[in-house]
């Protein structure tokens, strides 16, 4: 593989500001980084796949956007305003919404007790209940039972069903299919193209590539801590190979 050290952001879609955008951003864990200078972009509408093999940073890039971990270098912006420092919870109400790896969902909790959970933003309960019912029928099942006891893909029909509730102009989903029967994620991830087909932007990170490349318009590779290549899904299937063969 060539010029690791290159990271082009994704091309632009018009004129449109990006609703998220990182600069130049390094991060890791007790003072080592392990992304080395990323730049990415979102733009409004559309869906950009962030792929590459296991332990290449995608999470830790997603930690860094959504507030939970803070860069040691470079700038978060969210529909240009620089938000380095920003708590998950101010980027949340700006409209971030992240998914993160595991779900987030609350074992314990019974379904309908993790969805109103939900209701801060000014929601009803019954609104909530309703809106997930709408996207998920098969969780009006299961809304007395504690999430812990679901399948894997209940369990992330729920996480969506409780991210979705927040309204988000931007949906962030880390590894979505992991553990999940390929039947299940191909659901999940019709489900993915409906919601931005309504106009929410997406930002999805996955290991394989195969799922996303009717879903994301945009997609970034990246490799120990760099994005190698960004282009559209299919013009990537290269650098891809070669990543998931440790090139
Ligand atoms: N909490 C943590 N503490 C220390 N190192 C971590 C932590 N989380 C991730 N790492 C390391 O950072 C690197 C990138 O991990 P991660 O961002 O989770 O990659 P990915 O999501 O692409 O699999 C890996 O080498 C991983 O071991
Ligand atoms: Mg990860």
């Amino acid at each position: 593989m060539t010029a690791v050290d290159a990271s082009p952001p994704l091309v632009a879609d018009g004129a449109s500001e990006p609703l998220l955008e990182l600069r130049g951003i390094r991060a890791g864990y007790d003072g080592i980084d392990v992304i080395h200078g990323i730049d990415l972009e979102v733009h409004p509408g559309r869906v950009v796949a962030l792929l590459g093999p296991n332990g290449a940073g995608k999470s830790t890039t997603l930690k860094v956007l959504s507030g939970m971990l803070a860069p040691s270098a470079g700038d978060v912006l969210v529909a240009g305003r620089r938000v380095n420092g920003a708590r998950p919870d101010d980027l949340a109400r700006r409209g971030l919404c992240l998914i993160p790896e595991g779900r987030g969902i609350f074992p314990n909790l019974t379904v309908r007790e993790n969805l109103w959970m939900m209701t801060h933003r000014g929601r009803t309960k019954a609104d909530v209940e309703e809106q997930a019912a709408a996207r998920f029928p098969q969780l009006t099942r299961f809304l007395d039972q504690t999430a812990g006891t679901l399948s894997g893909g209940q369990q992330q029909m729920l996480a969506m069903a409780r991210g979705l509730a927040t309204d988000p102009a931007l949906l962030v989903l880390d590894e979505l299919s992991m553990g999940l029967a390929p039947i299940i994620v191909d659901q999940l991830y019709e489900t993915v193209s409906q919601v931005a087909a309504e106009g929410t932007s997406i930002l999805l990170v996955e290991q394989f590539a195969r799922i996303v490349m009717d879903v994301a318009d945009d997609a970034a590779v990246m490799v120990h801590g760099h994005i190698v290549e960004t282009g559209r899904p299919r013009d990537l299937e290269a650098s891809l190979s070669q990543a998931y063969l440790g090139g």
